[in-house]
């Protein structure tokens, strides 16, 4: 069994077919579809919602869908990504009045809590909340746009999130988003992470997806 799970950010995908470009990446080796939700408000960037998510699932799209709100505020859209088909809903701290209230609501509504965190937003909000968590996802790019660059010192990150979750007994997976290409995939997956976030790197690539896919476990052996 791969160590390591590869999620598929769409946002780079083209989206005039997008249920294609979903399929090709799952056959070509792609474990997790990772589905950015953006508002034009808490991000500069407008992306799309819960009517496609539930269209993605219609279309017959099975695998693990996590979605990624970056809206403000959010609870309006945790309770209808969960309606539309989302297995994981992880939304960022700065987009809830009560952290705690919006994780419930996740539960409530039958899926996966995760919390987001940006490059510079403390890991302290963890401090009461990690009982009632399932993923963790750590940016390594200031969220908005996809093909930025990898910012170097998120790697000190992952590993005290790493410790972080080793210190606790739940199971929590580890996700990292952003920046993350050939070159350094190996060294955020030694970090500590479980999930690995691929957007440019998979669409925006003159390989083929199962080229890329395959170098990319080959990286990670
Ligand atoms: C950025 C998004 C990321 C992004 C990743 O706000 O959350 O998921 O699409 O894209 P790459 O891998 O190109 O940085
Ligand atoms: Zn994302």
């Amino acid at each position: 069994m791969n160590k390591y799970l590869l999620a598929a950010s769409i946002l780079s995908a083209n989206f005039s077919y997008l249920g294609k470009e979903i399929n090709d990446v799952i056959i070509a080796g792609i474990d997790i579809i990772h589905f950015d939700i953006m508002d034009n408000h808490y991000v500069p960037n407008l992306t799309i919602g819960p009517i496609v998510l539930k269209s993605l699932r219609d279309y017959g799209i099975k695998n693990l869908i996590d979605v990624h709100l970056m809206v403000k505020p959010v609870d309006n859209l945790i309770i209808s990504c969960a309606k539309a088909g989302a297995d994981y809903i992880t939304f960022h701290p700065e987009c809830s009045d009560h952290i705690d209230r919006s994780i419930s609501l996740i539960k409530k509504y039958g899926c996966k809590a995760g919390l987001a965190f940006n490059p510079s937003t403390s890991l302290h909000y963890l401090d009461y909340i990690m009982d009632k968590l399932d993923l963790i996802l750590i940016m390594s790019v200031n969220p908005g746009f996809g093909g930025q660059k990898f910012i170097p010192n998120i790697f000190n990150k992952i590993i005290q999130a790493r410790k972080i979750i080793n210190q606790n007994k739940k199971n929590i997976l580890l996700s990292i988003d952003g920046g993350i290409n050939i070159n350094n995939i190996n060294k955020v997956a030694r970090s500590g992470a479980d999930i690995l976030v691929l957007g440019s790197t998979i669409f925006k690539n003159s390989l083929s997806y199962k080229k890329i896919i395959k170098q990319i476990k080959i990286e990670l052996k």
